[in-house]
């Protein structure tokens, strides 16, 4: 995944308003990499833009050696059923359907064949395999991310997105759902990409990058929480 010099606009004339400013990042397989910034820096705009829900005014966005700024419609409805897994903080799963079917989900969508064996070899790598026969209601919070997760990698994505995946779990659920997304980037040769406010969620990534008004402001490779909070702090304060 690749994007090369992207900027991204809200409004025009004297109020046009710059979310990202000249955005370059790169992510290689087995890479685990946190994007931080404050409220407003621009992330989920980013997000937006990776996920071709927004377009960009200038710049490129490569996934899988496709300029996916290109696609239409029909071309971007496919990126996000398919070719990106996408993990909320809301866990969105449907209450209706049992746990299996919830994380099948994006294939019948896809229409493609549903392979119940590869189910349940997911369920049992993101460690809810005793619950797929029940529904989502019946499962903790943080057993819910854990499907949530499944469902993004069933389609064997290119990138699997997460926005706040820790914001609504305990400590103990987000180090489980951590140590998870940590072992799929590693295990399943994924790359992720977490935006998180939360230090030590960013410390379990291989880098941190840090947004401010929509520009990188630097970045830190395997860091602790403490420098990460101290490196948060500072850009925080940069006019
Ligand atoms: N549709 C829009 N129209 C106008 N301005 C927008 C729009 N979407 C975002 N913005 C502005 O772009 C900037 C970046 O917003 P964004 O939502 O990307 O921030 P964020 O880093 O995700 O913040 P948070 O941590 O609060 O979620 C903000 O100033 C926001 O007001
Ligand atoms: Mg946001």
């Amino acid at each position: 995944m690749t994007v090369r010099g992207l900027s991204k606009s809200f409004g025009s004339g004297p109020g046009r308003f710059w979310a990202l400013t000249d955005i370059d990042l790169s992510l290689t397989p087995r890479t685990f990499t946190a994007i931080m910034g404050p409220s407003g820096s621009g992330k989920t705009t980013l997000l937006n833009c990776l996920l071709g829900l927004d377009k960009p005014d200038t710049g490129s966005v490569s996934i899988g050696g496709q300029n996916i700024t290109r696609l239409d419609e029909a071309g971007l409805a496919e990126l996000r059923r398919s070719r990106v897994g996408v993990v909320f903080q809301s866990y969105n799963l449907i209450p209706s359907l049992t746990v299996a079917d919830n994380i099948s989900l994006p294939l019948r969508l896809a229409g493609r064949r549903i392979d119940g064996r590869r189910v349940r070899e997911l369920a049992e790598i993101v460690g809810v395999a005793a619950t797929l026969q029940r529904r989502p209601s019946q499962l903790s919070g943080g057993q819910q991310q854990r499907v949530a997760f499944a469902r993004a990698l069933i389609t064997d994505p290119e990138l699997i997105v997460a926005d706040e995946p820790t914001g609504a779990l305990d400590t103990a659920s987000s180090d489980v759902v951590l140590g998870l997304l940590r072992s799929i980037v590693s295990d399943l040769d994924q790359r992720a990409l977490l935006v998180t406010h939360d230090p030590r969620a960013a410390a379990v990534a291989d880098r941190v990058l840090f947004l401010s008004d929509g520009r990188w402001q630097g970045e830190l490779r395997g860091a602790t929480a403490g420098q990460i909070s101290a490196a948060l702090t500072d850009v925080g304060r940069r006019p």
